[in-house]
């Protein structure tokens, strides 16, 4: 049984007394208590790789920001490494891949029959861990990359303003890609079986680079695939967050999950016009509103708050809190919504 369990209502569409919130990338560098943790150890990935550690962080931000849902604290990037391309997190750069996939030979180099209880046993401890350590607090999340934003690094091998590696793999050898994308998929689908087999409650999908696409490349390489995890996972409290997708948003509402993140940029009430009260909508205050004074945080999370009418929303900013955000900034954000009487404009 699941205490407090807003999130999980707001996503099946049930009655709320208010709306949840919780914030992406809330497991990290904003809480000087996840800075401590870190300091002690070799690096990230010795985090994301010990359970209890990562039990640790994931739990921090229910305790000292009192959010309505927890993530397990891990990376998307656990994928292509399960995969058989290891991964580095370097110190102020970030992720670094030794080898890249552009060929058809070094696609062929990549692990096949793939067992991810054995090569993922680390995220799947931290959820059980995490399960048991939040006692029925909250609802735990569970998350993976969309297979464009995988391929995307794997193509890559690193972060990128452009990536134009991989588009333009996209035009050069397209079937390259759809079977890169493909074995990607696989993966991950048995991945997030896996993590609800291990406790959790729901799921999200991070498409970060789904903006760097037109309307039709990111239908067939990205919404395709997504798609096919989205109907592997039925009935399950499922987020896609298509980052920057604008113009497919009338195409991402129709795939068969529960909730559409939405990013700052993104028309409200367009989403909401689209997705009627079928799906439920998460999101978006721009990150930015928290470098702002207790005042301004208040009066713009109102506004954003006030655009959603209707009870299926779940309050998030609208792509990860930066790291350099004070964390009482983001507790000004969290009591605004939850002291935010839903009632005034909700009409379902
Ligand atoms: O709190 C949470 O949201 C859970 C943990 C989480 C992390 N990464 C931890 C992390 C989640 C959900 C992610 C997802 C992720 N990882 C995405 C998708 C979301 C998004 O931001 O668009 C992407 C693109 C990545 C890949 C990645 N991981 C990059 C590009 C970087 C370097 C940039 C950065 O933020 O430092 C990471 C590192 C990373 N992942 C950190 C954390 C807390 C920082 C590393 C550190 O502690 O030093």
């Amino acid at each position: 049984m699941i205490q407090n369990d807003l999130f999980l209502r707001a996503h099946r569409g049930e009655a709320i007394e208010r709306y949840p919130v919780w914030l992406m990338r809330q497991a990290g560098r904003i809480l000087p208590e996840y800075r401590a943790v870190r300091a002690k150890l070799s690096g990230f990935k010795e985090l994301v790789e010990t359970p209890e550690f990562a039990t640790e962080v994931t739990i921090q931000p229910v305790d000292l920001l009192d959010v309505d849902a927890a993530i397990i604290f891990s990376d998307i990037l656990v994928i292509p490494e399960a995969m058989g391309l290891p991964y580095q997190m370097i110190e102020q750069k970030g992720p670094w891949f030794e080898q890249t996939i552009r060929t058809q030979a070094q696609l062929d180099k990549l692990d096949t029959d793939i067992d991810v209880q054995e090569r993922l046993w680390y995220v799947f401890e931290a959820l059980k861990q995490t399960k048991a350590g939040l006692n029925g607090r909250v609802p735990l999340i569970g998350f993976a990359g969309a297979p464009w934003t995988i391929l995307c690094y794997m193509v890559e091998g690193h972060g990128s303003k452009t990536f134009s590696e991989s588009r333009k793999l996209l035009y050069t050898q397209p079937i390259l890609a759809h079977q890169l994308l493909q074995r990607i998929t696989d993966v991950t689908i048995a991945y997030l079986k896996g993590q609800l087999a291990a406790g959790a409650d729901a799921l999200q999908i991070f498409d970060s680079w789904a903006g760097i696409l037109g309307e039709a490349q990111y239908r067939e390489f990205g919404l395709r695939y997504i798609n096919q995890i989205c109907e592997a996972l039925q009935d399950v409290p499922f987020t896609v967050f298509s980052k920057g997708a604008i113009a497919s948003l009338p195409e991402i509402t129709q795939l068969p999950c529960t909730t559409i993140g939405l990013d700052w940029n993104m028309s409200v009430p367009l989403a909401r016009n689209l997705v009627q009260n079928h799906k439920t909508l998460q999101g978006n205050l721009d990150p930015c509103v928290l470098y702002g004074s207790p005042q301004s945080i208040e009066q713009e999370t109102k506004k954003m708050l006030n655009s959603f009418k209707s009870q299926r929303h779940i309050v998030n900013l609208g792509h990860g809190v930066y790291p350099d955000i004070d964390p009482e900034m983001v507790k000004v954000f969290i009591n605004t919504v939850k002291n935010y009487e839903i009632t005034n404009n909700a009409n379902s």
